[in-house]
């Protein structure tokens, strides 16, 4: 295995993702944690230090023990872990003073060492696009090392002692703005030895280790809500732990046609999942009625949500832990975005401050993975594709696809319109190109005429995006036919609806869903 000692860098998570992708195992272990006697233990075959937000010229600034250079095993330095590496090894470190570099840069090959960085890293046209982000620099490199790439503000981007597998970056191979990275990480991994063959199965089984490990015989609650996310944390921490699992799924009633019976039917009655199914509809729809402004809505499901769920699990006795679907990408947006200056624009659905009001533990196994890869992983544990591959679903549900007031009837015409919509899409092979597609009932009615009768039904839009991530999307360019043909369907088959629009609104301006 591979061990990155983590240094505090954003993009720690992302070395891993490269090197799962290389289907190398790896750890990453906080620095603090990294002492001789962890090593002793540990035996990597390799390490990587991580870049990280210190200076190394501070006395109290982290370091990795001295050890780590005496294992035998190659070691990559990348940023701050280059310099530190410089530093403890007989360089010297100087101060940002006009050389920091952020964005983009080029990094060209000193001539002596064109052969051996073409192939390794480049790919021989010479120059080699990097990302850097310092404010310090290597201003000397330690004894035994050479300079194999230089960049114009950093004349020692790349350097290595190839006698003793040491090799050290100035610049971020993991991020995706250095096109070539990965064939840094894969040629550094290939020279430590490793053959490539982990796989999701084994990531799997190491999982379920360390829930076993963390949890021992105490009771688990997981929130499900029918997402991958919350669905694949359920089955893989059922697979760890078996019956000390409950499940509850809170129905607020805003859900899809026939979704809560879906849940409850594969996690209930295909994986034996003890799961509560929590039918508050009644609740929820009673609170949301007369409510009409969006903020509104989500607090008042957000805050019913919580007390429900917390109604619920009191029931379980002795559950000690709480589990959650939290992806890599959310741990970052936390912790990048709380107390930051942006402005709120949706109350987002979430029950965090839950745990410390019931005095639970948290157990989030999904924590170091990226989306893709929780899809991965939910195929190794047998979920179907076709859930897996579902499009997002909010919190709130059909409440925010219901602009004006939320009524059953249009609760119902909604569900409706929206399983027709899907089903079009379905048929015509454009699922999964598409990031999320729903139909919104809008707060008019409108006269038609079918038949020989008029007709003063409510209008619906259509919605469908491209995203990549959810933050920024486009409308989905369906053919004028695809339109018709859905549009006469819905107007056939949903009884409640006499006329169809298209959202063509981007985001931004637009947001994705309606309120
Ligand atoms: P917007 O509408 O803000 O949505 O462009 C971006 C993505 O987030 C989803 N969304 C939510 N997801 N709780 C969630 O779990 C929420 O309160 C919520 N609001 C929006 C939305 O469906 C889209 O995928």
């Amino acid at each position: 295995r591979l061990l990155i000692v983590d240094f505090g860098s954003q993009v720690t998570q992302l070395i891993a993702r490269r090197l799962r992708e290389l289907n190398v195992y790896c750890e990453i272990h906080p620095f603090q944690s990294v002492t001789d006697a962890f090593l002793d233990t540990y035996r990597p075959k390799a390490v990587i230090l991580s870049g990280g937000p210190a200076s190394v010229l501070d006395d109290a600034s982290p370091r990795p023990p001295e050890k780590v250079f005496a294992l035998g095993v190659p070691v990559l330095g990348i940023c701050y872990g280059q310099q530190v590496m410089m530093q403890m090894l007989g360089g010297r470190v100087e101060s940002g003073h006009g050389t920091a570099e952020f964005g983009r840069a080029y990094v060209t090959p000193a001539d002596q060492r064109i052969d051996l960085l073409n192939g390794w890293f480049l790919d021989g046209t010479g120059r080699e696009q990097v990302w850097m982000s310092h404010g310090d620099h290597v201003a000397e490199i330690a004894p035994g090392f050479e300079v194999f790439g230089t960049s114009p503000n950093a004349p020692f981007a790349i350097v290595g002692d190839l006698d003793r597998q040491f090799y050290a970056v100035q610049f971020h191979p993991e991020v995706h703005h250095t096109p070539n990275g990965k064939t840094l990480y894969e040629n550094f991994v290939k020279l430590a030895g490793f053959s490539g063959d982990w796989t999701m199965g084994a990531y799997r089984d190491e999982a379920i280790q360390k829930i076993r490990d963390q949890v021992g015989d105490a009771r688990v609650i997981c929130g499900l809500s029918g997402g991958v996310d919350s669905s694949v944390a359920a089955v893989l921490i059922h697979e760890a732990i078996g019956e000390q699992l409950t499940c509850v799924f809170v129905d607020h009633g805003l859900l899809r046609l026939n979704e809560a019976e879906e849940v409850v039917t594969m996690f209930r009655d295909h994986y034996n999942i003890p799961l509560i199914h929590a039918d508050e509809t009644d609740l929820f729809l009673g609170a949301l009625e007369g409510v009409s402004d969006p903020e509104v809505k989500r607090k008042t499901i957000g805050k019913l949500f919580i007390d429900v769920f917390q109604k619920y699990a009191d029931q379980i006795e002795g559950a000690a832990f709480l589990a959650q679907g939290t992806l890599y990408p959310d741990v970052i947006e936390s912790v990048s975005f709380s107390g930051g200056p942006s402005v709120t624009i949706k109350s987002h659905h979430n029950v965090g401050g839950l745990p410390e009001k019931m005095g639970l533990k948290l157990v989030e196994p999904l924590r170091e993975l990226f989306k893709d890869e929780v899809r991965a992983l939910g195929r190794e544990l047998g979920l179907p594709d076709s859930f897996i591959g579902r499009h997002p679903f909010p919190g709130p549900g059909l409440a925010i696809r219901c602009p004006g007031e939320i009524t059953r009837e249009k609760l119902e015409i909604l569900r409706k319109a929206d399983a027709v919509y899907i089903d079009q899409i379905r048929k015509h092979g454009l699922y999964d190109e598409i990031w999320q597609a729903f139909v919104a009932i809008l707060p008019v009615r409108t006269v038609g005429v079918m038949g020989d009768g008029r007709t003063y039904d409510y209008a619906c839009a259509l919605r469908a995006v491209t995203s990549v991530d959810g933050m920024t999307a486009d409308y989905y360019p369906f053919t004028h036919d695809f339109l018709g043909e859905t549009a006469t369907r819905i107007i056939n088959e949903v009884k409640g609806i006499n006329r169809v629009t298209y959202d063509i609104t981007s985001k931004p301006p637009g947001t994705i869903e309606w309120e």
